[in-house]
């Protein structure tokens, strides 16, 4: 970063270097950067954008994007990231929240009524991403929260503290949650991990470099945490409860049939924005 710098020129100087290091939105990840080092608002840039930032400004807006360069995520290098209306607190041991996993939710709302007191289950938690946007739109919902990671889940504390639902989603650390009592369950929830073993070289560096392999890694098929979890799920649920798993591209029919070995009813597959299939969900048949 150059003396006298104002801050276009210093957004323009960093959106350069990002896209040269290979950065897919080097413009977005600038301007994020440049207001977090430099500490000024979006409007600031725009409205009084031949500001000269100094000296301390500019090597807070280096550090993070000689960090960016290196192509670690901006969730990562601010400590946030955005999933459904929260602002959620990110760090090396989760996996930072993807849009696509609104989808899930999405499909979870619709399998449960809006007054509804449903208990449920959100399997793999890592932030809390998903059942803390569950538990804002279903206030009547008590959930657990489950991760084998003790360090993912002191992150879903602190995320499900600060969105204010610590008085209705308890965390647990757990195996699929093996340890998580019969039939008590209204719905489950999981966004587990699903990339094949062998792709994982193949992710972004973003991915590959900075994410928690245990969030990422479905072993040799992809497909070895739904061959955990899905008996697990169908222990859980009480017959008639709903579940919901987010797949990988391309496991929709793999995953349904799993789902059927274990005796649950799959009903159905929902595609993410992208026309991506994205989720399988289902139930517990009444009988059976
Ligand atoms: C793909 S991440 C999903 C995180 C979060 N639910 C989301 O959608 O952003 C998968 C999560 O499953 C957790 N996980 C992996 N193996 C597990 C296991 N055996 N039991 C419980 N959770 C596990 C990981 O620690 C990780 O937090």
């Amino acid at each position: 970063m150059s003396e006298g710098e104002n801050l276009v020129a210093a957004w323009k100087a960093a959106r350069d270097r990002l896209r040269e290091a290979g950065v897919d939105t080097p413009a977005y990840d600038a301007r994020l950067l440049l207001e977090a080092g430099a500490g000024v608002a979006r409007t600031e840039i725009l409205t009084d954008p031949y500001r000269m930032l100094s000296a301390d400004q500019r090597d807070a807006v280096e550090r993070l994007v000689a960090r960016r360069e290196a192509r670690e995520p901006v969730s990562h290098i601010l400590g946030r990231k955005h999933f459904w209306t929260f602002e959620l607190r990110v760090t090396p041991d989760v996996l930072a929240p993807r849009p696509e996993t609104e989808t899930l939710v999405l499909c979870a709302l619709d399998l449960v009524g809006a007054d509804a007191p449903a208990r449920v289950a959100d399997l793999g938690a890592g932030t809390g991403a998903v059942c803390i946007a569950f538990a804002a739109e279903r206030p009547a919902a008590t959930i657990v929260a489950v991760d084998v990671s003790a360090a993912a889940l002191a992150v879903a504390a602190s995320n499900i503290a600060a969105c204010g639902f610590a008085d209705r989603i308890e965390r647990v650390e757990d195996d699929w949650g093996a340890g998580l009592p019969d039939a008590a369950f209204d719905l489950v929830l999981s966004n587990p991990p699903y990339v094949r073993t062998g792709a994982l070289g193949l992710l972004e560096p973003e991915v590959a470099r900075y994410e928690p392999r245990l969030a990422l890694d479905g072993g040799a098929d992809g497909l070895d945490a739904y061959r955990r979890l899905l008996p697990q799920i169908a222990r859980l649920l009480r017959p008639g409860g709903a579940f919901a798993v987010e797949i990988g591209q391309g496991q929709a029919e793999a995953v349904w049939a799993l789902a059927d070995e274990q005796g649950l009813a799959p009903e159905g597959v929902r595609a993410d924005l992208a026309g991506i299939d994205r989720v399988v969900f289902g139930r517990r048949p009444v009988r059976g």
